[in-house]
């Protein structure tokens, strides 16, 4: 089967450039970004800025060095970072927060992605010499691991009165946070109203092929930029790169209700299935969480049995398969997955 007859809902990663997306790619003006030449890139950087409403922005290579690079600039060595025991930052990020910043996690349990603001005041570290200091706490929004929830206004503001009332800086790792605006109706700077900083991804829902940007004030993204280079991500002619961005930025951005719908259609219609369990009600962006309760069959089994007929899905254990609608995905997409899970599970 080829790739374009495959339905690939493994990630929002796995789109292809849009034709406007190349055509910005092949004809943008470039520079060498570490002497502050890529004009491209420029423009990207203030256009994110302006729209996750902070004053300064940095494109970066990955949504993980964004967080990393706002972990390296916002905690010193031996101190604590608050984050949520299902987050990227703390599942998926190699550690990196030890590695690279001599940081610590302190994992924090929540049942949809966002710990109480009560529970965040509990694992804070009192002011005592022989303990760590809390230097952060972390935020993600939308949630990856909890399927793609988004954070109610409510539970954002008491965590971030809790973080300003003790003067803790927070870092939001906001990979989708269009999505999260998207689904509430409200922008993306209304949302990161109160963050000290902001990671977004362009390569995800968004579409573009590579990049992400860390948003915060003038100060910190000039040293983010030192950080960014030790860490081996200062770019040269990053501008094509940067020329997606743009594009995704203009283009997919207002698009994004369509995967929602999307993912809402195939939880509707999968946990119609004898031996599949789904919240459509819960799914709430473009990340949808299947839960396999028939006996006989198991995640990786069911994505083995999907992908032989040539739709793709990711296994998370060995009940929950996690499916991602993203730009690739079609109406028909939809249907055709409904119509492959059913006869194999029918
Ligand atoms: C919530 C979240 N944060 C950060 C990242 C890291 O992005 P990248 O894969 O570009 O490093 C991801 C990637 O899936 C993510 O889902």
């Amino acid at each position: 089967m080829s790739p374009e007859q495959r339905i690939d809902l493994r990630s929002d990663t796995v789109t292809q450039p849009t034709p406007s997306m190349r055509r910005a790619m092949a004809g943008a003006e470039v520079g060498d970004d570490v002497y502050g030449e890529d004009p491209t890139v420029r423009r990207l950087e203030e256009r994110a800025a302006e729209l996750l409403g902070f004053a300064a922005a940095l494109f970066v290579p990955s949504g993980t060095m964004g967080n990393q690079i706002a972990i390296r600039l916002l905690a010193r060595r031996g101190e604590e970072v608050i984050v949520d025991e299902r987050s990227h930052i703390y599942n998926f990020e190699m550690a990196a927060m030890a590695d690279l910043s001599g940081a610590m996690a302190r994992p924090v349990p929540s049942r949809r992605g966002f710990p109480s603001s009560a529970d965040i005041e509990k694992a804070l570290r009192p002011d005592l010499y022989y303990m760590p200091r809390t230097a952060l706490i972390t935020w993600e929004n939308t949630h990856n691991l909890a399927g793609g929830t988004v954070a109610s206004s409510e539970s954002t503001r008491a965590m971030l009165a809790v973080a300003h009332r003790l003067q803790i800086p927070v870092h939001l790792d906001g990979a989708r946070i269009f999505n999260a605006s998207a689904a509430l109706g409200v922008e993306a700077a209304k949302l990161t109203d109160g963050f000290t900083s902001v990671m977004t991804c362009l390569s995800k829902g968004l579409g573009a092929p590579v990049g992400s940007v860390l948003a915060s004030d003038v100060e910190r993204i000039a040293e983010a930029r030192r950080i960014r280079k030790r860490f081996g991500g200062g770019m040269r002619q990053a501008g094509v790169l940067a020329a997606a961005g743009l594009v995704a930025f203009d283009e997919t951005i207002d698009r994004l209700g369509q995967d929602h719908d999307r993912a809402r259609r195939l939880a509707e219609g999968l946990g119609e299935l004898k031996g599949l369990r789904t919240r459509p009600e819960e799914v709430q962006t473009n990340i949808l969480m299947l839960e396999v309760t028939e006996d006989g069959w198991d995640a990786p089994r069911l994505v083995q049995a999907l992908g032989a007929e040539g739709v793709l899905a990711l296994p998370m254990d060995s009940r929950i398969v996690r499916m991602v609608t993203h730009y690739g995905i079609t109406d028909a997409g939809v249907e055709r997955t409904l119509q492959i899970a059913s006869k194999l599970l029918g």
